[in-house]
């Protein structure tokens, strides 16, 4: 198995005629058809897709009757010579001389017609289409986009645990399991221990799956999501909010950058992704309430009392006042999770702040500073009802050198939904997890 040639490669130019009269590829066969004596095939290699020709009187009749006999997703070692050809694809097309055939495959149980049910019955084959490739791609690149940013920016990449006694966010999604006679939970966030670990390295971050047992379903919520995590001591909700800043404008320049084809197969507009650059917008919580009821007279979706949390109309809204992310800040205490600093000119709001993405998308991140003294900690669990001692880990640091500390967390699959313009989430994670779906 050696010696292929990458599909990449040659759409990129760099395997031709001359120099490589004879180029291998493996791959699937992602599409076919017949014109008069010549056969067709759209291979995808995983690298690329290209068009590959065979014609009757330029190969044996045995290769040319086992190419009719190929079907869509049949497996292939094709051998022929790369050709420039504008009419292609791409550009380029192989004219094959030899095939091998490894698999001729079932028929394709996936059609255009098909609905998300079933599309999503079938996610581990659907997800060989062109678009969900596409997808994927981006993901990949907005994770590693993300990544290079705070390795760049001195952040240390700190695991941290899925499986834990202590409760970060809200008490109604948690997903609760038996930990040998205990109670455990799987992970809301990883932040707390990003907390413990900001000691050793001052700006940490953590990347991995979180859970939250959402009940309702909604086009922007999965049970099971990737979040990235950067925590920072001796930062204030300020330094955060530069942080934020930077680490989303690198994600989408980065993306624009190499992804800009998959972008265009996934038809995104890519003039609003262009204007990202920062300073950011801000609108306090409070201003955005005032505008929010004031709006809520022609659309009651809109209504919206001081103290409640932004639903996904009220994000919409907002974040449709700008043509940049846009971030609101300072929300009062009872609408947020009990960690956050209050706001010292007034501490019926704290020092926190959700990022919302342009176009409608809403929340991306969730931002604040953490509250550093002991007691008010120790206050604030009591208010929300957790339970002191899975959290007496957590109120130590409050013991041992506290500072003023801030960070965020950023969901891969929101981002993702905005970049990519999905309209529902589920096609942002290869395998979603929602209220109603397990399988595959
Ligand atoms: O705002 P959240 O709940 O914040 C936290 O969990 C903090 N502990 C993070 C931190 O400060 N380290 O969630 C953060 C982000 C949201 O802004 C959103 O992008 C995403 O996680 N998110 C979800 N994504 C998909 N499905 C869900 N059910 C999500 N819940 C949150
Ligand atoms: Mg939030």
């Amino acid at each position: 198995m050696q010696d292929f040639k990458q599909v990449a490669d040659i759409l990129d130019g760099k395997l031709d005629e001359t120099e490589h009269p004879f180029v291998k590829i493996t791959g699937w066969i992602q599409q076919k058809f017949d014109v008069g004596g010549v056969q067709f095939f759209w291979i995808r290699d995983g690298t690329g897709v290209i068009q590959v020709t065979i014609h009757r009187e330029e190969v044996s009749s045995v290769v040319f009757q086992k190419a009719e006999q190929l079907t869509q997703e049949s497996s292939v070692i094709v051998e022929g010579i790369v050709k420039q050809d504008k009419r292609a694809p791409g550009g380029y097309e192989l004219q094959i001389q030899e095939l091998k055939v490894f698999q001729i495959a079932d028929e394709w149980p996936i059609h255009t017609t098909n609905g998300t049910d079933v599309l999503m019955d079938q996610r581990h084959l659907w997800l060989r289409s062109p678009r969900q490739v596409s997808i994927l791609r981006v993901r990949a690149e907005v994770i590693k986009a993300a990544r290079d940013y705070l390795d760049g920016e001195g952040f240390v990449s700190v695991d941290t645990p899925i499986l834990t006694p202590s409760i970060c966010e809200d008490t109604t999604t948690l997903f609760e399991t038996e930990y040998f006679g205990r109670k455990a939970y799987l992970s809301q966030s990883g932040q707390l221990y990003n907390e413990a670990d900001i000691f050793l390295f001052k700006k940490v971050y953590c990347y991995g799956p979180t859970f939250r047992a959402e009940k309702s379903r909604t086009r922007r919520h999965l049970t099971e999501f990737w979040m990235l995590e950067p925590e920072m001591a001796f930062m204030d909700h300020e330094d955060c909010i530069k942080v934020e800043e930077g680490l989303i404008t690198s994600i989408v320049k980065r993306v624009l950058e190499h992804r800009s084809r998959e972008l265009n197969m996934l038809k995104r507009d890519l003039t609003p992704l262009e204007k990202v650059e920062p300073p950011f917008p801000r609108i306090s919580y409070t201003e955005a309430v005032e505008k929010l009821q004031k709006a809520s007279i022609k659309d009651p979706k809109l209504q919206i009392n001081w103290g409640d949390d932004l639903g996904a109309p009220h994000e919409r809204y907002i974040s449709y006042l700008f043509d940049l992310p846009v971030i609101v800040h300072r929300y009062p205490v009872r609408a947020k999770a009990f960690y956050m600093e209050p706001d010292p000119e007034n501490p019926e709001v704290v020092l926190c702040n959700d990022l919302l993405a342009p176009e409608g998308y809403g929340e991306i991140i969730g931002a604040s500073e953490r509250i550093s003294n002991y007691e008010l900690l120790e206050q604030r669990l009591k208010e929300f009802g957790l339970p002191k001692e899975e959290h007496q880990w957590y109120l130590d640091l409050r013991r041992f050198g506290t500072i003023p500390h801030s960070g965020f967390g950023m969901g891969i699959e929101r981002v993702m939904q905005w970049i990519c313009n999905l309209n529902h989430i589920r096609e942002a994670i290869p395998y979603p997890r929602t209220i109603g779906r397990l399988y595959p």
